[in-house]
């Protein structure tokens, strides 16, 4: 079931309002696949820790549609054991309404909520191919670049202090 977070994260001009909504983890599969599994290794849309009691999906809803997704999972990394980390894994947005907004929106919805809830940081694994839209959100790289092994595709892990 899809559940409104609020109106704090709709804007004005919207047409039609894009909301950011909470979802069930079976609800960002579609997009998963579309978005991020193609051309991959793997074809794999269900993640270990989706039905965790503490996991978050949040998306945009914009009429009918999901537009965009992401996954916040509990979870310290593990170079900064000492820090309260949240995961989050699954970013991404239809490429018909790349490049819009919405995906910083999600962001800062999934920030604002980690920092709600205690957390001291967020990271990501993140794809080389999308490391500046992290970079320009505040996100920070951290250590060296990697290719992971489900993907095949070059990453650098990122971290934003909250
Ligand atoms: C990365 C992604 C989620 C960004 O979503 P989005 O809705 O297009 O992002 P926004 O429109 O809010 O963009 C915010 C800013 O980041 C920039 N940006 C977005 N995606 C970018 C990318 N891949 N590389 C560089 N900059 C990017 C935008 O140009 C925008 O810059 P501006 O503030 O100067 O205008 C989206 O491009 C996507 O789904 N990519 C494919 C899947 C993916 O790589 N997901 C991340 C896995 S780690």
């Amino acid at each position: 079931m899809i559940t409104a977070v609020g109106a704090a994260h709709q804007l004005p001009g919207d047409r039609p309002p894009a909301v950011v909504v909470t979802l069930e983890a079976v609800e960002t599969h579609e997009l998963r696949r579309s978005v991020l599994r193609t051309g991959t290794l793997t074809t794999a849309v269900r993640f270990d820790e989706d039905d965790r009691p503490d996991t978050v999906h949040l998306g945009v809803r914009r009429g009918d549609d999901l537009v965009a997704i992401s996954t916040w999972i509990v979870r310290r990394h593990p170079d900064h054991p000492h820090l309260a980390g949240v995961q989050l894994r699954g970013m991404a947005t239809d490429p018909a309404v790349r490049g819009t907004g919405l995906g910083r929106r999600l962001l800062e919805a999934g920030l604002d909520r980690a920092r709600a809830g205690g957390a001291d940081m967020v990271w990501a694994r993140a794809r080389d191919t999308a490391l500046d839209f992290y970079l320009a959100q505040g996100f920070e790289t951290f250590g060296h670049g990697y290719t992971d092994p489900s993907t095949g595709l070059d990453h650098h892990d990122v971290i934003r202090h909250l």
